[in-house]
């Protein structure tokens, strides 16, 4: 039955790791897959995931099922980090959702869910987009198309020709957006282009698909969620994938929600019928142990100021990079001025070099990057950088 089967080529992101973990050199540097690194490039657990595992083991009486919609408690946690608290649509009672194996996990059920309320639905993904984002969609049976976002010879948004594209989006066709910290360019829309945005969604009628993998990792916990409560607020239906891989620390716990937002409570219930059973089909339900702890650090006052304050460190300790990257290269004499760097947000970054170069920094210094030149900022270090930005400058002469 299997001996036809093709090989596969590597995941584009994912395969770096394993090339990455053979490499001998002993001054390689990871900047593949985005996973948050401290100075000594470890990805550590954070201490308040520590403190609320504890907690956990003390307190968990049963390991029963808890059903395709996961937790109640961490669904709602996370519908107001969000939305916040008071946002008019949970008033209204016309927001739903279920708890997934990470945002990859609720991007996957809202990509079936479209398909059962519109077959081959079309959805607009960013040019360039996290690549991703278009197997989950389009195996699913979605058809997908580009709207223009970051132009990689100027290094800055797109967005005049983005919003050109978007005012020819009709009713039925879904726009997938980046709440923060878009990757792979993180280039993000300032809050007079999501009032723009959110102005031509309710013109066009097109839905808006947001996902979230970033909160708090561009400027802070509520200005990166500025956009997606803006939309709520404006548009019919919306839906929201959202990720507490990078943010807690979670990343193999895969934690993740899918939040749908209806026209009204009676379509919210329908919808969630119908969410729920795409879980049913597919997975079942979520997994608990991650989601738990993510409840328990949002539901308890203590241990949500220790998580925001880790959070603020990651974040700054990721701008401080920026910052350090742009001069050092600069100091390394590089032949192209880098400092769209400093301007960005989160994880990543367009380098803006050929596949050529990508690959001349892994096979000649053991550098490692996805071939669009995307980096993971945070895999820079005091140690490595002087190493790094003399290799791109050499590279790039
Ligand atoms: C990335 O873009 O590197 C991360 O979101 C990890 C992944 O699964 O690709």
């Amino acid at each position: 039955m299997f001996n036809h089967l093709s090989q596969l080529p590597a995941d584009p992101i994912l395969g770096l790791l394993s090339a990455f973990r053979a490499d001998n050199n002993p001054n390689k540097i990871d900047l593949g897959v985005g996973v948050y690194k401290d100075e000594a490039g470890h990805t550590p657990v954070l201490q308040v995931v520590k403190e609320a595992e504890v907690r956990l083991l003390r307190s968990e009486e049963s390991k029963a099922y808890i059903g395709p919609a996961g937790a109640a408690g961490f669904n709602a946690a996370i519908q107001q980090l969000a939305l916040g608290a008071g946002h008019v649509v949970l008033a209204d009672n016309r927001v739903r959702s279920v708890q997934t194996p990470g945002g990859c996990g609720a991007l996957r059920v809202m990509a079936e869910l479209i398909q059962r309320a519109k077959k081959g639905a079309t959805i607009w993904m960013s040019d360039p987009t996290w690549v991703n984002h278009i197997p989950l969609f389009g195996s699913a049976g979605l058809q997908i198309k580009s709207y223009p976002y970051y132009d990689r010879d100027s290094s800055k948004l797109h967005f005049d020709a983005m919003v050109e594209t978007l005012k020819k989006v009709g009713e039925g066709d879904l726009v997938l957006l980046h709440a923060c910290c878009h990757n792979p360019s993180g280039a993000d829309l300032s809050r007079e282009q999501w009032q723009v945005l959110a102005k031509i969604a309710q013109k066009q009628g097109f839905t808006p698909i947001v996902d979230m993998a970033y909160q708090g990792f561009g400027d802070s916990l509520e200005e990166d969620v500025y956009g997606l409560r803006l939309l709520a607020a404006s548009v019919p239906e919306m839906l929201l994938a959202v990720s507490c891989s990078k943010n807690f620390g979670l990343y193999r716990e895969r934690v993740g929600m899918a939040m749908v937002l209806y026209s009204d409570g009676a379509a919210a219930d329908r919808g969630q019928s119908q969410l729920t059973n795409v879980v049913r089909e597919n997975y079942s339900m979520p997994p608990s142990h991650g989601a738990a702890i993510v409840e328990s650090i949002l539901t308890d006052a203590g241990l949500r100021a220790n998580w925001e304050a880790e959070l603020i460190e990651m974040r700054e300790r990721i701008n401080g990079l920026r910052e350090g990257l742009v001069g050092r290269l600069k100091d390394a004499g590089a032949a192209k001025d880098f400092d769209f760097i400093r301007h960005q947000k989160g994880m990543f970054s367009f380098l803006g070099i050929n596949p050529e170069q990508v690959h001349k920094l892994q096979r000649d210094y053991s550098i490692y990057m996805v071939d669009s030149s995307r980096i993971n900022i945070a895999g820079l270090s005091e140690t490595n950088m002087t190493y790094f930005c003399r290799a791109l400058a050499a590279v790039i002469e």
